[in-house]
């Protein structure tokens, strides 16, 4: 596996394999990986030639007082998890190499998209996601990239940027990854005590018992979030940040469950703000 540092390393190795006729998959990352990731670089093996992976902590996409400085890191255990699925090189740039002085240019969906559910509380996140998933695309030129579904709202954004801007790359989704009982895999599941860790189930618990509405026929979108709020409020140590169905595709959102409808939530276990959703009607998409 090539361990890459700056973006000419990167264009030569990938303009190499392009003049080979090989495809290119991208799996963009911030490091720390773990089996969520690990899913990613398996389906970009399996459907492109080469896998190029990300490992940088952005920071454009962190607001002051979140966890830019704690973000958990550890370069070397990515590596080696990264050999083991078959990475072919690794983009570790520093901050410098991704920002250059003055960098002023930014990416940014101009509705209301971005403003919803995550958008809420972290206003500036959804742009300086989309600048740096931006650059990453001019630098490794993919042909596939590959984004995790337990980031619903950052997949939709990825796909209208890339419809917008007319990037013709095939934007692959991929299922949430969860621990054995039921807890979606993260990075920052690390920053819980055990005590948090058992708390932070309600999370998958309303999943569990929103899915289970749906399927049963429930079509009152207010009910099943109002059955999931109720769960996660019986947990002492969670605080809900928001549970939302919202239009899969524009984030706005809906009272009723027709069409493809996602159903997100985000809620501190203590100070450790979690994710988790699930969708209803891709198939009908
Ligand atoms: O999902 C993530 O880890 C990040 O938001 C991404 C897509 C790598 C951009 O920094």
């Amino acid at each position: 596996m090539i361990k890459a540092e700056t973006i000419a390393e990167v264009r030569a190795q990938v303009r190499a394999w392009k003049q080979q006729g090989l495809t290119v998959g991208l799996v963009p990352t911030m490091g720390y990986l773990h089996e969520g990731h690990a899913s990613l670089v398996d389906r970009a093996v399996a459907q492109c030639d080469r896998v190029v992976v990300s490992d940088f902590v952005n920071p454009t996409q962190f607001g002051p007082g979140e966890d830019l400085e704690a973000y958990p890191r550890d370069f070397d255990r990515d590596c080696a998890l990264l050999e083991a699925h078959g990475c072919h090189l690794v983009f570790h740039p520093s901050v410098e190499e991704m920002y250059a002085p003055g960098a002023a240019t930014y990416v940014e969906i101009q509705s209301e998209m971005p403003r919803q559910l995550c958008g809420q509380t972290r206003p500036i996140h959804f742009r300086g996601v989309c600048t740096v998933v931006s650059k990453l695309f001019h630098i490794v030129t993919p042909d596939k990239a590959f984004f995790g579904q337990k980031d619903a709202q950052q997949l939709a954004i990825i796909r209208r940027m890339v419809r917008d801007l007319s990037y013709g790359i095939e934007i692959v989704g991929c299922p949430i990854v969860r621990e054995e009982d039921g807890l979606a895999k993260s990075s920052r599941n690390t920053y819980l005590n055990p005590q948090e860790r058992q708390a932070a189930l309600v999370l998958s618990q309303a999943v569990a018992l929103g899915q289970k509405m749906a399927q049963e026929g429930e079509t009152d979108a207010e009910k099943i979030v109002g059955a999931m709020r109720a769960h996660i409020e019986k947990e002492p140590l969670a605080r809900i940040d928001y549970v939302s169905a919202v239009d899969g595709e524009t984030m706005e959102p809906v009272r009723e469950m027709k069409g493809l409808v996602l159903v997100a939530m985000a809620v501190y276990i203590g100070k450790t703000r979690l994710i988790d959703n699930f969708e209803v009607g891709r198939e009908a998409v």
